[in-house]
């Protein structure tokens, strides 16, 4: 498999109009991002040698090279989830990608059913650590050179960059949950006493992505900051049936306030990272150890 990775990284490489250093992972409710992005390259993936092809309605699957509030990035348009059969490999196989381009800080989205009570459908929650119930670990396996065996695992989720939406949040006036993800295998979405489960062991939302594709980035180094959009409610008194299309609508009204948050997002920690640059580059826990092999 790292051949493979080294294989289209190179590849990938040769077509490149830029350098990089950050990424974005639209997820459901952040298409309309993509609109904002001045294209440079837009590669389908389907032509991209040993990508895996995404297969889920509503989800197109690209890569895209370009510029988004002047800063140059690549963004998949579209992502592999492990209930369309993927296997762990695959689903974080441009993640591993990414990082061989020189992606160093990771955006990602998602739409997530809400157990907090607190929450309301349509609320955006930055998402602070996270609880892994996929049933196969994507570090399964003979250890990648890109970090240790056993990586830590506080502050997955970049305190900096959780910091930094924070005071986006409040400039814009923009109401910001936080909390924790729990990532599941799907295709079903839960039971109300599974809510109930996932709510009782810590659990803010839920969802089917994320978790596989934010452990292989930080083995790597990679920063990484994610959003929810509240899509559902589940886990209450009087449970509530959810549909695809449903959580499809939801993401779409909310599109506008995420857009708007992670563009900002991209901007800023762009400046935040020429700015601390000696601390950003070296105070995470995998540089660190990177810095000491
Ligand atoms: N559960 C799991 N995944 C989801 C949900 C949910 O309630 N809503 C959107 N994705």
């Amino acid at each position: 498999m790292y051949e493979k990775i080294q294989a289209t990284a190179a590849w990938l490489k040769e077509k490149m109009p830029s350098n990089p250093t950050t990424a974005i992972i639209l997820g459901t409710g952040l298409g309309r991002l993509a609109e904002e992005i001045e294209i440079s390259l837009a590669i389908e993936y389907k032509d991209i040698p040993n990508f895996p092809i995404s297969t889920v309605e509503g989800h197109s699957g690209q890569f895209i090279f370009g510029k988004l509030g002047g800063v140059d990035i690549i963004a998949m348009k579209g992502r592999f989830h492990y209930y369309e059969g993927y296997s762990m490999q695959e689903v974080t196989f441009p993640i591993r990608v990414m990082y061989e381009l020189g992606i160093r800080t990771l955006f990602v989205s998602n739409a997530a059913g809400g157990m907090n009570p607190g929450f309301k459908i349509g609320d955006l929650m930055v998402i602070t650590d996270h609880i892994n119930f996929f049933p196969e670990h994507p570090l399964r396996g003979k250890n990648y050179p890109t970090g240790p065996r056993f990586p830590d695992m506080h502050e997955t989720y970049d305190p900096a960059l959780i910091k930094l939406a924070g005071q986006i949040a409040r400039e814009k006036k923009i109401r910001l949950q936080y909390g924790v993800y729990v990532g599941v295998q799907g295709p079903t979405f839960e039971t109300p006493a599974e809510y109930r489960m996932y709510r009782t062991l810590g659990g803010d939302t839920v969802g089917m992505s994320t978790v596989p594709e934010v452990i292989v980035a930080h083995h790597c180094g990679i920063r990484t900051f994610g959003i929810s959009v509240v899509t559902d409610l589940g886990g209450f008194d009087n449970p509530v049936e959810v549909s695809h299309e449903e959580v499809q609508e939801a993401a779409d009204k909310a599109q506008p306030i995420m857009t708007e948050i992670m563009r900002e997002m991209i901007v800023r920690s762009e400046k935040l990272k020429h700015e601390k640059n000696e601390q950003y580059n070296t105070d995470h826990p995998t540089e660190t150890w990177k810095s000491q092999k």
